[in-house]
C-alpha cells in the first residue's frame, strides 16, 4: 500500500464511529454510569447490535455503575464471538419485585462463543434476604448470571456480589470456562449458591474464590466432564454434588474432578447429596484430590436421606447409585466429631469408594468415620480409619 493511501486509511479509521470496528460501547447506546438511571434498554440494544454483526465483536461497559433490570441476552447470533468487556459495575434494582417472577437477572440464552471479562455484578439481594428472614411470604428471587443452552462460554475476572439467589448458573451448556471469578455474599444469605452447574458437559471452574451463604459450587443432574481446580470456599456450604434424585426420571452425574480446593469454616467440604426417594439418577466417576479443610463441620459427607418435607420418600431409599468415588490427599480440621460420613441408600448402596491419604483431626483428637450401606477401600494413611 502506498504511503498516502495508508495515511488516508488512518484518517478514515479515526473518524469512523467505533461501532464499525465491532466495539459497541453501552454509553453510545445511552447507558448512564450514575447507578440510578435505568440502563437496561441500552444494554439490550448493544447486545442486539453485537449479535447481528458478522464476525467477532465486543460490547464495552466503561467504568462506573449502571442500573440494569432483568435482561435477556438472546441468541442465536450472527457473530460467533462476542466479548463483553466490563470495567464497571452492573447493579440490580434494590426492589426485588422488579425482576418479576422470571427467576433471572442477567440471562444469556442460546448463545455461542460469548465471553464475559472483568467487571462486577451486584444483585442487591439484601432486601429479599431480609424478607425471607422475616418469615413473610417472599418471592424466590433471581439468579444473577445465567447461561442456558449455550456453547463455548468464558466467564473470567468477574466479581458477583450479593445475588438474590444463585450467583452464576450454567444450565444445558457445553464447553464453559469460569476462571478468576469472585463471589461475595454474607455467610447467612439464603440460597446464594456461588456457581451452579447442571445438564452441562465440559465445564471448567478454576482460580475462583467463593464466600457465600449456601453451596460454594453445586452440581445438579446431567453434569458430565466437570473440572474444578483451585477454588477457595468459605463461608458457605461447601462443594456439593446434589441434591440429586428429586425427580424420578433424572440424568446422572459422571466424570467430575475436584482438585486443589480449600474450605474455611464451611458447613460441608466435599459432599454428595441425594433425596431419599426413587430416581434413575446416579453419580459415577468422581475424584476429590488435594483438599484442605479448616474448621469444616462435615469435611467428607455422603447423605442420601434428603427429604425436607417428608413427601414421597418411602423408607428414605434413594434410587441414586453412587460409585467410583475417590478421596485422595484430604487434610485438615473437622469442626465436628464425625469427619467422614457415608450415609448411603439401602436399595442402592455406595460402591467403589476409595480413600487415599486422608488426615482429618477434631480438636487435636482423632475424629470418627461412619458408614451405612457403603463399600470401598482405603490405602495409605487414612485418619480417621475408614469404616468400610
Ligand atoms: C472427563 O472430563 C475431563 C474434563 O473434565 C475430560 O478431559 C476427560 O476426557 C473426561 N473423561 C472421559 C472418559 O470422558
Amino acid at each position: 500500500m502506498a504511503k498516502t493511501e495508508n495515511f488516508l486509511l488512518s484518517i478514515v479509521l479515526i473518524f469512523l464511529p467505533s461501532v464499525v470496528l465491532g466495539v459497541y460501547d453501552v454509553a453510545d447506546f445511552g447507558a448512564k454510569a450514575d447507578g440510578k438511571t435505568d440502563s437496561t434498554r441500552s444494554f439490550l440494544s448493544a447486545w442486539a447490535s453485537a449479535c447481528a454483526t458478522n464476525g467477532p465483536t465486543t460490547i464495552y461497559v466503561p467504568r462506573g455503575s449502571y442500573l440494569v433490570g432483568q435482561a435477556v441476552f438472546e441468541g442465536p447470533c450472527k457473530s460467533e464471538r462476542i466479548i463483553v468487556q466490563i470495567d464497571g459495575t452492573l447493579v440490580a434494582p434494590a426492589n426485588y419485585e422488579s425482576h418479576g417472577s422470571s427467576g433471572h437477572w442477567l440471562f444469556f440464552h442460546d448463545v455461542q462463543g460469548v465471553s464475559i471479562h472483568g467487571g462486577t455484578i451486584d444483585g442487591q439481594g439484601m432486601s429479599l434476604w431480609a424478607c425471607k428472614a422475616s418469615g413473610n411470604h417472599c418471592p424466590d428471587g433471581a439468579e444473577s448470571l445465567t447461561f442456558t443452552n449455550a456453547k463455548d462460554v468464558v466467564i473470567s475476572g468477574l466479581t458477583s456480589m450479593n445475588s438474590q439467589l444463585y450467583h452464576i448458573v450454567i444450565d444445558g451448556c457445553t464447553n464453559v470456562l469460569v476462571q478468576g471469578v469472585k463471589v461475595v455474599a454474607p455467610g447467612n444469605s439464603p440460597n446464594t449458591d456461588g456457581i451452579h452447574v447442571q445438564e452441562s458437559t465440559g465445564v471448567t471452574i478454576t482460580g475462583t474464590g467463593i464466600k457465600t451463604g449456601d453451596d460454594c459450587i453445586s452440581v445438579g443432574p446431567g453434569t458430565t466432564n466437570l473440572w474444578i481446580e483451585q477454588v477457595a470456599c468459605g463461608p458457605g456450604h461447601g462443594i456439593s454434588i446434589g441434591s440429586l434424585g428429586k425427580e424420578r426420571e433424572e440424568a446422572g452425574v459422571q466424570n467430575v474432578t475436584v482438585k486443589t480446593v480449600s474450605f474455611t469454616g464451611t458447613e460441608n467440604g466435599l459432599r454428595i447429596k441425594s433425596w431419599g426417594r426413587p430416581s434413575t439418577g446416579f453419580v459415577r466417576g468422581v475424584v476429590f484430590e488435594h483438599a484442605t479443610m479448616q474448621n469444616v463441620q462435615n469435611p467428607i459427607i455422603v447423605d442420601q436421606n434428603y427429604c425436607p418435607h417428608e413427601e414421597d420418600c418411602p423408607d428414605q431409599n434413594s434410587g441414586v447409585k453412587i460409585s467410583q468415588v475417590t478421596y485422595s490427599d484430604i487434610q485438615g480440621t473437622s469442626a465436628s466429631q464425625v469427619a467422614m460420613k457415608f450415609d448411603c441408600s439401602a436399595t442402592n448402596p455406595c460402591s467403589g469408594i476409595e480413600l487415599q491419604d486422608v488426615k482429618l483431626t477434631y480438636q487435636n483428637h482423632q475424629p470418627r468415620a461412619t458408614c451405612k450401606n457403603a463399600d470401598g477401600s482405603a490405602t495409605g494413611l487414612v485418619e480417621p480409619p475408614s469404616c468400610f
